[in-house]
């Protein structure tokens, strides 16, 4: 039977994050100069077991996997993971979001081994903003190396994210979407949302969808067009020109809790029902202690079931939840 939660939705889409580790410190995720404890390495789940908690989510309606982190290709031998969810029979879309740093890398090996589509974070081709926004670690060069490389080995189109962040790298979202848009990429700039609470989010900061989509088509006329799917994050336009599409996520001004399908496991074995949520349930010590698939799947669809978040619909700086959300870079995205 495929769970409802209370509020009528269908889980869909897992979200795994394989380390709370990365090599980047961006402003907006794990700012430079805070503390930012990791797990300790033998906390975190082991492929087999994150094979397994997928395998029995997709007889709950799970049908696409996204690996995340902090950065996913740190995690030794992630390839290994990748080819065991590609061989799960209900996984029909596997992707992965990254940085990109490690493509160079790692490309081609991701593609051997059954990844479907990437999706690399890149904020600003401005090299000065940008190195701004990741901690002063890495050029937008190198990104867009890992970007060639990615392209090389087959994953086209690719998708590439950008937050925008008033004041830091707004006036240069245009040029990034011109430069993807020439090389049949899909940009989504992503609202800067108040995940955490380490990256000192403001309303003011936020440059909203409604703004971004006005900047970009003023140099380059836009329209909207339909979603994918049912439950798409992004809204979708085309460029008026036939030369492509973009997405805005637009989590901060229009929130999309309604369709919201994603449930979220956590690098040490907590499952998530929100981005935002302050607690998971540790699937960790249910997977040791011996329960079968049967108890799994009945305790994951209990969860689904009990579920009513819809965090970004009621954003309330007063509540405890706001004080207390666990770090994106935890959570994964
Ligand atoms: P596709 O499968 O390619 O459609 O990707 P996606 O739309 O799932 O997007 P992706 O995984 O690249 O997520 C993009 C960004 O959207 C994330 O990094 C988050 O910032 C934001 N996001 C994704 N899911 C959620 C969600 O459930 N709630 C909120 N508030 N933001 C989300
Ligand atoms: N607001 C919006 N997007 C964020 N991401 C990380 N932190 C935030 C935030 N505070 C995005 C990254 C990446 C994805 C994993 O999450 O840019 O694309
Ligand atoms: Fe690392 Fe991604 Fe967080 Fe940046 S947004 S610090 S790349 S996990
Ligand atoms: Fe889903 Fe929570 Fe994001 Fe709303 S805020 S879309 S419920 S993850």
């Amino acid at each position: 039977m495929m769970p409802q939660d209370q509020l009528g939705r269908h889980l869909r889409d897992l979200r795994i994050s394989v380390t709370d580790r990365c090599n980047f410190r961006c402003s907006y995720c794990m700012p430079a100069g805070q503390p930012h404890p990791f797990l300790p390495l033998d906390c975190l789940l082991s492929f087999d077991e994150i094979t397994r908690i997928t395998e029995v989510l997709t007889g709950l309606g799970v049908t696409k996997a996204r690996l995340t982190g902090g950065e996913p290709l740190i995690r030794p031998g992630i390839e290994k993971l990748v080819a065991a969810l590609a061989d799960l029979n209900g996984i029909s879309d596997l992707a992965m979001i990254t940085n990109g740093y490690f493509l160079p890398k790692k490309a081609k090996s991701l593609k051997d081994a059954g990844l479907h589509r990437l999706t690399v974070s890149l904020d600003s081709l401005d090299n000065r903003v940008f190195r701004c926004m990741n901690g002063n670690l890495a050029d937008s060069q190198r990104v867009l190396a890992g970007i060639a490389a990615a392209e090389q080995a087959g994953f086209s189109p690719l998708k590439i994210n950008t937050v925008v962040q008033r004041g830091v790298n707004d006036h240069t979202i245009v040029d990034l979407a011109r430069y993807f848009k020439d090389r049949g990429h899909i940009v989504r700039f992503i609202e800067y949302m108040d995940a955490g609470t380490l990256n000192g989010w403001r309303m003011e900061n936020v440059v909203s969808a409604a703004e971004i989509v006005a900047k970009i088509d003023a140099v380059m006329p836009l329209e909207p067009i339909e979603a994918n799917y049912h439950g798409e994050v992004a809204r979708r336009y085309r460029y008026r020109d036939g030369s492509g599409e973009m997405g805005i996520i637009a989590s901060v001004t229009q929130p999309f809790c309604g369709a919201c399908n994603r449930l979220r496991l956590s690098a040490d074995g907590r499952l998530y029902t929100c981005l935002f949520a302050r607690q998971g349930l540790n699937i960790r010590e249910l997977l040791r202690r011996n329960n079968s698939d049967d108890d799994l799947a009945s305790i994951f669809m209990a969860t689904w079931q009990n579920r009513t978040d819809h965090y970004s619909e009621t954003r309330d700086k007063t509540s405890p939840h706001f004080q207390e959300k666990i770090e994106m870079h935890y959570i994964g995205g």
